[in-house]
């Protein structure tokens, strides 16, 4: 095997203990605000833990705009790579990175093929200088694309740590797809540390107070079924839509990061500390050695041999 400190992406990752993908097999569940809920819920960790949020949702970039980044805000190129953009302030624990970031104006589109897309995941991975950071948490497109396979491949220098969360909603469709994304990880290898399932149930803008006015529990039911990890349920909440939209409500305190301060004061917040509890928990197990439950190591391959059978399965199956 080739030595990987020859290796770019290697030597720009293979510090950062915990890489985490968010993955989805189904469009608009949830994947970016809940990337960006996990980022914020992390910030506010006690051990004060730093972040890096990585956008490869390359066509439809939303970080930037969740995280509250001003229009305009941009990166710059250092002679040490990319500074990515910091978004709570002075503090700079919170680095964002992301197409969006790259466009003069973030209403233009990206309309870009698959080899163009691959080299720009290439370039996030291994010319960002992310510094010191605890977590990069990956927001990723849906399904299992082209994306996902060219992340997977670029990332298998730094398998020991990585590892992922996927998101649903209770359902039926996007169950499916679910499942189609949760065999995609087994086939490459790739560690799961639990199913999130979102709008689930509908918090009272009113009183806060949660209701199950739609079906619930297909994600948990899915998870027992197969023998994976159940993150937790976050209902739908009107209030935390409006504040990743851009508006921090007024009465948000000015002192410190008022995307988090106002984050803190959503019901979807309190819901979300069992999550990003047992993310932390699985994370570090999987450092320890343990392996992520419902986890079948396919024949015992390692992930950089799995995602090359898969591409080359992959590409097979176009020729053919
Ligand atoms: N728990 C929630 N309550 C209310 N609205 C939510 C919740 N989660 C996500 N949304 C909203 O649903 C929309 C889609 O969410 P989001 O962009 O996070 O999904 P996605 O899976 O990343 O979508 P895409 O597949 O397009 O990248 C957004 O407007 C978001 O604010
Ligand atoms: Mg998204």
């Amino acid at each position: 095997m080739s030595d990987p400190s020859t290796n770019p992406i290697y030597r720009r990752l293979h510090r950062i203990p915990h890489i985490l993908l968010v993955l989805s097999g189904k469009g608009g569940v949830g994947k970016s605000s809940v990337s960006v809920q996990l980022a914020l819920s992390l910030h506010a960790l006690p051990s004060r833990p730093r972040i890096a949020l990585l956008d490869i949702d390359l066509t439809g970039p939303s970080i930037p705009r969740m995280l509250h980044l001003p229009p305009g805000t941009g990166v710059h190129q250092s002679s040490e790579g990319w500074v990515p953009a910091y978004a709570d302030g002075e503090e700079k624990r919170m680095a964002c990175m992301s197409t969006g970031l790259l466009l003069k104006r973030r209403e233009e589109s990206v309309v870009w093929r698959g080899p163009k897309k691959n080299a720009m995941i290439r370039q996030f991975l291994s010319e960002v200088r992310w510094g010191d950071v605890d977590w990069l948490v990956i927001d990723t497109p849906p399904g299992t694309s082209d994306e996902h396979l060219s992340l997977l491949e670029h990332l298998s220098p730094v398998a020991p740590s990585l590892s992922s969360v996927l998101v649903t909603t209770p359902q039926a469709l996007s169950l499916v797809d679910c499942l189609k994304s949760l065999s995609f990880t087994r086939l490459v290898s790739l560690p799961l540390l639990g199913i999130i399932e979102n709008l689930s149930g509908y918090v009272c803008p009113c009183c806060g107070e949660v209701s199950n006015v739609f079906s619930t529990g297909g994600g948990e039911d899915m998870a027992r079924r197969e023998g994976v990890r159940f993150l937790g349920r976050l209902p739908v909440d009107t209030k935390l839509v409006e504040l990743l939209d851009g508006q921090v409500p007024e009465d948000t305190p000015r002192e410190g990061w008022a995307l988090l301060e106002a984050y803190k004061r959503t019901t979807t917040h309190a819901l979300f500390q069992g999550i990003v509890q047992k993310v932390v928990e699985g994370a570090e197990a999987l450092q320890r050695g343990e392996a992520a439950p419902g986890f079948r190591e396919e024949d015992g391959r390692q992930l950089a041999e799995a995602v090359a059978a898969l591409a080359a399965n992959a590409q097979h199956e176009e020729e053919a």
